[in-house]
């Protein structure tokens, strides 16, 4: 069966929706192990619940990003992973790092990607006074959540919406599309093709597949 080791550094709850997938046989694959850069990421737990391998690799211990990387890119392949999933991993990724696993690598994001990449998407969606906001999968590259997008959710802006509230709708799409996106993926579905998302060999369009 395919092998699949996520990356956290939180809460994990996109963890959670996978983890899930894979109980009730719907991911195509098994999380194998989950790997996170925090020693008290809630996830860890959710992962030992499961009866998945968890690991922690702080971060602070290494000098530097390149480092890091490749400490980080050792405890995976020890793995032998078919897809590494990031969830939330809250860590800028090196390019030797994106390289090594191109077109192996997915990243959730809590924006409609190609709009708001970076940090505090919900904040920075309200100050806009957007109307819709959502969750993209996407492949990663060397762009910082700048790859082909396979998959999105919109989540609309209601009135009286705020940071919290926004964030939590967000995270229901999220935990949407993120066992779809994998399971495309692990069953040979969706591939990264050069700079370009494929879907059963048709090219996505810039949005990916829009829910
Ligand atoms: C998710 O909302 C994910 O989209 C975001 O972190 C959260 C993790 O939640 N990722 C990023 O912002 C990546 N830059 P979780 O730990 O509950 O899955």
């Amino acid at each position: 069966r395919p092998r699949v080791v996520v990356l956290i550094s939180g809460s994990g709850s996109n963890l959670q929706a996978l983890l899930e997938a894979q109980e009730h046989d719907e991911l195509g694959g098994d999380v194998v192990a989950v790997i996170s850069n925090k020693a008290d990421a809630y996830g860890l737990v959710r992962a030992r619940e499961a009866g998945v391998d968890a690991v922690v690799l702080p971060h602070d211990e290494y000098e530097n990003r390149e480092h890091y990387d490749g400490a980080l890119i050792k405890v995976i392949e020890r793995h032998e992973p078919d897809l590494i999933v990031l969830a939330g991993f809250m860590r800028i990724l090196s390019p030797i790092f994106v390289q090594r696993f191109f077109g192996r690598l997915i990243n959730i994001h809590p924006s409609l990607l190609p709009a708001w990449p970076g940090l505090d998407t919900h904040r920075k969606v309200l100050e806009a006074g957007e109307k819709e906001h959502g969750a993209s999968v996407h492949f990663v590259t060397e762009e910082l959540d700048g790859g082909p997008v396979a998959i999105q959710a919109v989540a609309n802006v209601l009135e009286g919406d705020d940071e919290a509230s926004l964030k939590e709708r967000v995270h229901t799409r999220e935990h949407l599309i993120y066992p779809i996106a994998v399971h495309w993926f692990l069953e040979g579905r969706l591939k990264l093709d050069g700079e370009v998302a494929k879907l059963d060999g048709h090219d996505l369009p810039v949005g990916g597949l829009r829910l």
